[in-house]
This record gives C-alpha cells, sequence and structure tokens, in this order.
C-alpha cells in the first residue's frame, strides 16, 4: 500500500520524504487554509519537495469553472492530479480529464455505488472517507472493503485511496483490504514508527554499549 500524506505543510512533506514514507501528497480547501499561502505557489512548492502525485483540489461546483481551475492546477506540475468533488459535474470534468490524458481524484466520496460511478467516469483515484463514516457511527473500513471488492469484480483500474485516515488501526485495516494508497496525517505517519518494544530494546542496547567502553571509527 501506497502511502500520501494529507497536508499541505512542506515542512511536514519534506521530513517524510526525507525519511522515504510517502509517496504522494494530498491537499484540500481545509489543507489550505491551515497553510495560508496562495494555492498556485504552495503546490508548485510541494511538488518541487516530491515527484509523486499531489492532489490539488478545484474550488468551483459549476462544470466550466471546475475545468477552468482544473486546467490551472495541472499546469503547476506533471505531477500535479486534479481532486475534483463527487458530484454529477464532478464525474463529468473527470471524465473530460481524464480524456485529455490528465490525473484525477473523485473526493468526498461516502458510498460503493459513488465509488463505482467514479471508476466508470474514469478517475485516476477515489477517496473513500472512513473517519468522517466512522464519526457518524458507520464503519468506514466496510467501504473500503466493498469498493475493493466491486473494483476488482469489474477489473477496475481506479485506485482506491483510502482518506480521512485517524488511527494506527485504519492504515492496518485498509492494507489488509487492499486500498491502494491511504492519505495519512503527517502526526499519525510518524506515529506508527514507534512501538514502546523498539524503545525499550534501543534503551538496553545503548546501555550495553556504552558499557563496552567502545565507539565505532
Ligand atoms: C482526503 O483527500 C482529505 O483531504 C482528507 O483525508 C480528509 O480528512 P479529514 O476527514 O480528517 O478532514
Amino acid at each position: 500500500m501506497k502511502f500520501f500524506v494529507d497536508t499541505a505543510d512542506i515542512a511536514e512533506i519534506r521530513e517524510l520524504q526525507e525519511a522515504g514514507i510517502i509517496d504522494g501528497v494530498t491537499t484540500n480547501p481545509s489543507l489550505v487554509l491551515k497553510a495560508n499561502r496562495p494555492i498556485k505557489e504552495l503546490l508548485k512548492e510541494i511538488c518541487e519537495v516530491t515527484d509523486g502525485p499531489v492532489s490539488g483540489e478545484v474550488a468551483s461546483i459549476e462544470l466550466d469553472d471546475m475545468m477552468r481551475e482544473g486546467k490551472i492546477l495541472a499546469d503547476i506540475a506533471p505531477n500535479i492530479v486534479i481532486k475534483l468533488p463527487l458530484t454529477l459535474n464532478g464525474l463529468k470534468a473527470c471524465k473530460r480529464f481524464t480524456q485529455e490524458g490528465l490525473n484525477t481524484n473523485v473526493t468526498l466520496c461516502f458510498s460503493a455505488n459513488q465509488a463505482l460511478l467514479a471508476a466508470k467516469a474514469g478517475a485516476t483515484y477515489v477517496s473513500p472517507f472512513v473517519g468522517r463514516l466512522d464519526d457518524t457511527n458507520i464503519d468506514g473500513m466496510e467501504l473500503i472493503a466493498d469498493i475493493r471488492q466491486i473494483y476488482d469484480n469489474y477489473g477496475f483500474d481506479t485506485q482506491i485511496l483510502a482518506a480521512s485516515i485517524r488511527t494506527a488501526n485504519h492504515i492496518r485495516e485498509a492494507a489488509l483490504i487492499g486500498a491502494d494508497v491511504a492519505t495519512v496525517p503527517a502526526a499519525t505517519l510518524k506515529a506508527i514508527v514507534k512501538h514502546p518494544l523498539t524503545d525499550k530494546g534501543l534503551d538496553g542496547f545503548l546501555a550495553d554499549w556504552k558499557s563496552t567502553g567502545q565507539t565505532i571509527e
């Protein structure tokens, strides 16, 4: 399973990129608001830090405006993925961008039927929001499993991008189900590096090494 980091914070992206942990980046309007920078400048800098796919989201809901904004975003760098909402206009825009050979990420997906439509429109990625479904007492991970089965049933090559991931268990379950990608906040990605037995073992090795009186030269 690939990891994308769900952030527009350059320092976070750079750190995870240096550790070889991430394969790409997803942003959304709320993350751009948090970064408090002009979107074109921000996405350009993110695309300089990583050559993996970088999702940038259109801000309009009318088809012509989505097409115009998507083209502006795609012109920023070759690794931009145009992120479109799962609406009828979003699906129309997805189909057109796909025909033009551009990559798309259809976002705000909350049902298996919506994911089926995104695949039929030719989406490169579909983003089902696991955490936000969990918030409403619906098991978000069941949606990932349903989409996996439906895409496999019909041989769709749209990639399942498990989004709104909040916990280490979400990551593990998404990987077991076979999601193609999980987009994860930087703090959650850094948290899964750690294990108490790793820390305990390291403390022991450091103490024993000190007792040897040796240095590695
Ligand atoms: C996905 O692309 C979204 O940016 C993101 O995963 C939403 O997560 P949230 O529900 O934590 O805002």
